[in-house]
């Protein structure tokens, strides 16, 4: 008998800079690369999950400074472990965690080294020019602002040493071909756009090392020289060798070009395969404005977790904002999309079905026909593509467009005014149906409620699956009333 290989998916999310902890910003792009994770899980496939942190800027050597610690290292550990707090708190089931302080990493970005090295591809030079170390980038003049990176609003630092470059100018035609050739791989449009004219414009050799610098990973022919962090931080998406190339790097937008310019040429020169997709999506604002320190207006995601729940705020991500373009974070919109979205219509339809089960039919309903009017909006196939396009908000919204649908039900067929129990447990035996399917669709975004609405339908909580999406796929079922899903907060005006 011919065994159908499962297929593979292999997603990353950048690795963070450890200099402070996670934000609602570095936060957005964890949570939708675990929905989207989890939405390939649904349709049953062999899924990766990858994240880190990039523990060898200098950005960790002045924050390790700042507040105290003698030992970098330890600050590392030390900040590591918030950053992994943070995912478990808002459920992110990533598969590895790698920091690029760890031997397995630097191992790795050593060979990665010396295969560019080896074949020729790297040449000792003298640089001189600028550098930020908040983006840890050359910058060129044209770069500059004023003067100053337009990102960090700082005048990078002028820099004269001889480094080892790497031939990035080797590899422009085959970039620009592959860009051209292949149209999806840049996304969204705009961002393919934005690459291809810098392409265009002409890559000059990029200074792959620093010298004298205390922390980072040893050049392997050069114990005075360091290799330049982006390298070596790229290099992580090499981990997991078993699901190399990956299918989707997610990141924002300020940090597209290593990925698409710097990462494809030295895997070119390295000889291994490209990833198949990278998609860069906005930037958060905060009511309106830039999130930053001197500002104070940003925002710790376990602040908001203790507050709303994990589920409210991956959904609030998944449905706010379109995937790709920027938006803005506010409190006010994620309560207001809580309390009339998840507690008003989801929570509402989840224990309003069960009221009227449990009080009518001692809580049990029997399986019977598929009304189709209830099911008629719900496409699955279509919410399956919005995901693989990476239309997030739009495969959330479809779901709750059902979820609307289903309470729109309740009120045309009135189901505390049938009489008839055959009649009644049909309209409920449906509901229960929709619910059940609600659940399995919502588990991506909503993992936690997803696992409760099961509970209290009396199913067995497996790992659910895109395939069971199908009206009538349910026995009876004993059902359980529970808590509410979610506890609407009101405004503490008295
Ligand atoms: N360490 C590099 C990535 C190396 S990957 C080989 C880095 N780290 S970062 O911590 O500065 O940023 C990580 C991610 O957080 C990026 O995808 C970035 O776009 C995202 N965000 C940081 N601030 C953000 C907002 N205000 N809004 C949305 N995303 C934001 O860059």
């Amino acid at each position: 008998m011919e065994i159908k290989k499962q297929k593979k998916f292999y997603i990353t999310t950048p690795i963070y800079y450890i200099n402070d902890n996670p934000h609602i910003g570095s936060a957005y792009t964890t949570v939708i690369a675990d929905i989207i994770a989890r939405w390939h899980k649904l349709r049953d496939e062999d899924t990766f999950l990858l994240t880190g942190t990039d523990e060898n800027s200098q950005k960790t050597v002045q924050a390790s400074i700042n507040l105290g610690f003698n030992n970098i290292q330890k600050y590392a550990d030390f900040m590591a472990e918030r950053w992994i707090h943070v995912w478990k708190r808002l459920n992110i089931e990533y598969n590895d965690f790698i920091r690029t302080t760890e031997d397995r990493h630097k191992n790795l970005a050593s060979e990665f080294f010396m295969k560019l090295y080896d074949n020729k591809d790297i040449y000792l030079g003298k640089y001189e020019g600028l550098y930020c170390e908040g983006c840890e980038l050359f910058l060129s003049d044209e770069d500059l602002v004023n003067g100053l990176c337009p990102l960090h609003k700082k005048e990078p630092k002028m820099i004269s040493e001889q480094n080892y470059y790497f031939k990035l100018s080797k590899y422009q035609s085959k970039i620009l071909k592959l860009l051209e050739k292949n149209k999806k791989f840049i996304q969204p449009e705009s961002r393919r756009n934005e690459i291809l004219n810098f392409v265009k414009a002409g890559l000059k050799d990029i200074s792959v090392s620093r010298q004298s610098l205390r922390w980072g990973i040893t050049v392997p022919i050069d114990d005075k020289q360091k290799i330049w962090i982006w390298v070596e931080a790229l290099c992580n998406y090499l981990h997991p060798k078993d699901y190399w190339p990956a299918d989707l790097h997610l990141m924002g937008k300020d940090i597209i070009r290593p990925h698409t310019i710097v990462w494809p040429a030295m895997l070119y020169s390295a000889g291994y395969k490209l990833p198949k997709k990278i998609f860069a999506h906005g930037f958060f604002t905060v009511n309106g404005q830039k999130m930053s320190k001197s500002l104070g207006n940003v925002i710790d995601p376990i602040y908001l977790v203790d507050k709303y729940g994990a589920d409210a705020i991956r959904y609030y991500y998944a449905r706010e904002i379109p995937f790709g373009q920027d938006g803005d974070f506010s409190e006010e919109s994620l309560k207001n999309r809580m309390n009339n979205e998840l507690a008003n219509e989801l929570g509402n339809l989840l224990s309003r079905t069960l009221t009227l089960v449990e009080k009518n039919l001692d809580g049990e309903v029997k399986k019977t026909a598929i009304d189709k009017r209830l099911f008629k909006n719900l496409k699955i196939k279509q919410l399956d593509k919005f995901m693989e396009n990476l239309e997030i908000h739009n495969a959330i919204a479809g779901i709750m467009g059902f979820v609307q649908d289903c309470n729109k039900y309740v009120n045309d067929n009135k189901p505390w005014e049938i009489k008839d129990k055959e009649k009644l447990n049909k309209v409920l035996y449906n509901l229960i149906e929709a619910l059940r399917i609600t659940s399995i669709l919502i588990y991506p975004f909503m993992p936690e409620t997803s696992g409760k609405i099961n509970e209290q339908l009396g199913i067995t909580n497996e790992l659910p699956k895109l395939l069971e999406c199908t009206p009538g796929l349910l026995e009876s079922t004993k059902v359980k009333k529970g808590d509410v899903l979610f506890k609407k907060l009101e405004d503490k005006k008295k």
